[in-house]
């Protein structure tokens, strides 16, 4: 099994784990009466677009005594995200609600022995449609205490650049302010929001990477 973080992207190979996932995806919803019958059945429905990609993922889950008893899926994501999601799926089962998603992605990316950098993106959509679906339930069952929305932040004023564009830099490769800036333009005209955009950076390397810069 291999680092995650050595891998530069330029890998061309899919790990074996990868493959057996993408080839046969656990607890993929593959006709539309089955996601029909799972929908009357769901406690929660989410559903999560990549910003870097375009494609969406949408998650049922099935919950008892605060556990995920089930998890299923569908998505127009590529092989990484069909197998970053099955997995997902299998590791979640049985899971209390709030330690299922304290997964990371980059907990789902070690389980399959790694996933190239530049797709790393793709293993990010099954825990934000964890975390709608999760939400879903949470209304449906009048505990409104415990929704979390991920609220969108401007951070530079002048070009509206926001905390999640900052993610996306970060899970699409950026690792310094430079790469941030040189891709984003971010701080070129609005200066006043550089610390806030470093600080953001920092965060998501360290949430993502385990990266202190
Ligand atoms: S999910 Fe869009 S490229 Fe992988």
């Amino acid at each position: 099994m291999y680092d995650v973080q050595s891998k530069d992207g330029k890998e061309w190979f899919y790990t074996d784990e990868v493959k057996d996932h993408f080839f046969n995806p656990k607890n993929l919803l593959k006709t539309r009466e089955e996601a029909e019958q799972c929908a009357k059945q769901a406690s929660g429905i989410g559903e999560e677009g990549s910003p870097a990609c375009g494609d969406l993922m949408k998650m049922w889950i099935k919950v008892k005594d605060n556990k995920i008893i089930e998890c299923k899926w569908q998505t127009f994501g590529c092989a990484s995200a069909i197998a970053s999601t099955s997995m997902f799926s299998e590791m979640v089962k049985g899971m209390k609600i709030e330690k299922a998603l304290a997964i990371k992605p980059q907990d789902i990316s070690k389980e399959l022995g790694g996933l190239p950098a530049r797709k790393f993106h793709c293993s990010v959509l099954a825990d934000k449609a964890l975390r709608a679906a999760v939400n879903d339930h949470y209304k449906k069952t009048n505990q409104l205490d415990k929704i979390k929305e991920d609220k969108v932040k401007i951070i530079d004023k002048i070009l509206k650049i926001t905390d999640h564009d900052i993610e996306e830099a970060v899970l699409e490769g950026v690792r310094t302010f430079e790469e941030l800036q040189k891709r984003t333009k971010i701080g070129v005209q609005d200066k006043t929001c550089i610390p806030e955009a470093e600080q953001l950076l920092r965060f998501y390397l360290e949430k993502y990477f385990n990266k202190k810069q």
